[in-house]
């Protein structure tokens, strides 16, 4: 097919999927059900763990914060020094595991390199584990019985919905294979539901020929952490890109730097059907649906169905 040809198939415009309406929706939806919790006087809380001094993770945890406060919905971060001991955090996960102020807890990740986060997340109670990442949580996932839901994937979930890109019956190929978004996402998107039901092909760092790969695909989710890997050559015309990225190149600007995904925009542009812009496509999603389940975690406690 020539280059003429693929533009008239996919229609020139490539369709750019920004996060910021999807999450306005997911809001306003939440409202009815912060009502039936305000009537048993209960306002979500949620408690955020941040170890040490990593510039990118205090930036995710105020945004993280600051949207609780947007809605009106309570959320504490706890700062720890970067020389934190692991007994030190697991005394403090202990400790607010049982605190009913807060309903939901996260620990930001990464933490320190003394810290084994395995230990920390499991001693989360998985009935506050809003960022889905307890075994307990991850297991129901992988059965088809899910309760919380990693952030990241769920929000790309929410997305697609939005913008009515299904992935029922389609090939997705998901590059990166993290607990926090790669994984998770590989089982929704393979469950049997109407979100998911895809053919799902895994890359990752073991995959010798990524193109081969990716340019099967008919929906592409690249979370690999590495500025600009999927280019225009290793996509097929018309395909639906949610890109993940989130890397900090350097330059003069005040704030020192700008942000890119993992997906060369400009050389997909015009070839893919859709894409997510880096920024304002994935991460107001992450955050959405962080709230979301401190909304549940908050229902759960007053006796609500653990259903996401
Ligand atoms: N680090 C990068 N993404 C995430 C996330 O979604 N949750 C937590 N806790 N840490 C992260």
């Amino acid at each position: 097919m020539t280059a003429a040809q693929k533009s008239v198939q996919t229609g020139a415009e490539t369709r750019v999927l920004a996060g910021k309406p999807v999450a306005e929706r997911v809001f306003e939806r939440l409202k009815p059900r912060l009502a039936i919790l305000g009537e048993h006087g209960v306002v979500p809380g949620l408690a955020v763990i941040l170890a040490g001094d990593d510039p990118a993770s205090a930036i995710y945890v105020r945004s993280k914060t600051k949207a609780f406060q947007r809605l009106d919905l309570r959320a504490k971060s706890f700062h720890l020094p970067a020389s934190v001991t692991e007994a030190e955090i697991l005394e403090l996960v202990d400790q607010l595991n049982a605190d009913s102020h807060f309903h939901g807890m996260l620990v930001q990740l990464p933490l320190p390199p003394q810290i084994d986060a395995h230990k920390v997340l499991a001693l989360v109670s998985p009935l506050k584990d809003v960022d889905g990442f307890h075994p307990e949580n991850l297991g129901m996932l992988l059965i088809g019985k899910p309760r919380f839901i990693p952030c990241t994937p769920q929000g790309i979930l929410e997305l697609l919905d939005y913008y009515d890109i299904s992935a029922q019956r389609r090939h997705a190929v998901v590059v990166g294979r993290s607990t926090i978004v790669g994984k998770p996402m590989m089982a929704l998107l393979a469950n049997k539901w109407e979100r998911g039901n895809a053919t799902v092909t895994l890359c990752h760092t073991g995959t010798p020929n990524l193109g081969l790969h990716t340019r099967q695909a008919d929906l592409l989710i690249v979370a690999s952490g590495q500025a600009g890997l999927v280019r225009r050559s290793m996509v097929q015309a018309g395909v639906d890109i949610i890109d993940v990225g989130m890397n900090r190149i350097a330059d003069d600007s005040p704030k020192g730097y700008h942000l890119v995904g993992d997906v060369d925009a400009e050389s997909v542009r015009g070839h893919a059907r859709a894409l997510t812009p880096v920024p304002g496509g994935v991460g107001p999603m992450t955050v959405a649906m962080l709230v979301r389940n401190t909304v549940l975690a908050a229902e759960i406690s007053i006796g609500g169905t653990p259903t996401p």
